[in-house]
């Protein structure tokens, strides 16, 4: 295969330099021999529609959407949604089928891989997630489906919480999980599993001003990931909770969903987790992402 046959895959998003996905599923492509190029596809913030659209109609194969194109994303596959996409109300995953663009979105799936590998299966937990922006809407359908106990979504906007809550009402009944919503300074506890859906750690200066119940054992997650321990890692260990993990394995699970979608085959996420963990640590400019 030439250069110029080899399927293209690419990252959009805005800003995007500071994408891993190139890596991870260059990664993909070595552990499984299956020949791609996978780029990082800057759009301007008027114009992902048309981005996409020239991607595609060059030959391009899929593509993986982030921030802040995710929900656009959605509205441009409406129709053509996987049931994971259309609960979500996002896409991070493209592909064209008969010329048609279908979307699905692999953030819960990859969320529920990385805890999993944590040995935090959600299965009777008491879960906290904290915020309820898209990245917390993304998680909750996973996370009821997988049967936790009990989930509270807090956020520092209590009625933002409160309309999440209520938009997954009916998978509330159909899982027979309680989702209950408040603001930050009313979350009671304990907590099995913690998780960081808000953006607060991508921004150094933030810090959460609440203390959290963590029970025994307990998981903190935080989407969020960097060179080093979050702030709301650093915090929770602080607070008592039993082990502390950053985004990083979401991050690659996700990854290796779309890889699966686009390709049939679902590449092992645990190796690569390894080599990007190692690279950002001797990479340290990287800034906080997710
Ligand atoms: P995303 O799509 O990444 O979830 P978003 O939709 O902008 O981004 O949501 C960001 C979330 O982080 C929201 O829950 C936001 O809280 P508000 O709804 O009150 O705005 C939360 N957030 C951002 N910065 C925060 C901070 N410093 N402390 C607490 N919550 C914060």
């Amino acid at each position: 295969m030439t250069a110029n046959t080899v399927a293209r895959f690419a990252v959009v998003g805005n800003p995007i330099a500071h994408s891993q996905s190139p890596f991870i599923h260059d990664a993909f492509s070595r552990q499984t021999g299956i020949a791609l190029s996978y780029e990082r596809l800057l759009a301007p913030l008027d114009g992902f529609e048309e981005t996409i659209t020239r991607f595609f109609s060059a030959g391009g194969r899929g593509l993986n959407v982030t921030v802040p194109f995710k929900q656009e994303a959605f509205g441009l596959a409406r129709g053509n949604l996987s049931s994971r996409a259309a609960r979500a109300a996002a896409v991070n995953t493209l592909w064209t089928h008969n010329g048609v663009l279908h979307g699905c979105n692999t953030d819960g799936a990859g969320l529920m891989a990385d805890l999993h590998r944590l040995g935090y299966a959600p299965a009777g937990k008491r879960v906290l997630l904290l915020g309820a922006g898209g990245a917390a809407r993304g998680a909750i359908p996973s996370l009821a489906e997988a049967k936790c106990r009990a989930l509270h979504i807090a956020n520092r906007t209590a009625t933002r919480a409160a309309e999440l809550a209520q938009s997954f009402s009916d998978l509330s009944d159909e899982h027979g999980v309680p989702i209950t919503a408040g603001a930050l300074r009313d979350i009671g506890g304990p907590w099995d599993i913690v998780i960081n859906a808000t953006s607060s750690s991508l921004d150094a200066a933030t810090a959460f001003d609440i203390t959290l119940d963590y029970a025994p054992g307990a998981l903190a997650y935080d989407m969020a990931y960097g060179t080093e321990p979050t702030i709301f890692m650093r915090q929770a260990s602080e607070q008592g909770a039993h082990t502390c993990a950053d985004g990083l394995g979401m991050l690659v699970g996700q990854a290796a969903e779309s890889f699966a979608i686009w390709h049939g085959v679902r590449p092992d996420p645990e190796p690569v987790l390894r080599a990007l963990r190692a690279r950002l640590s001797s990479n340290n400019d990287q800034a906080p992402d997710q």
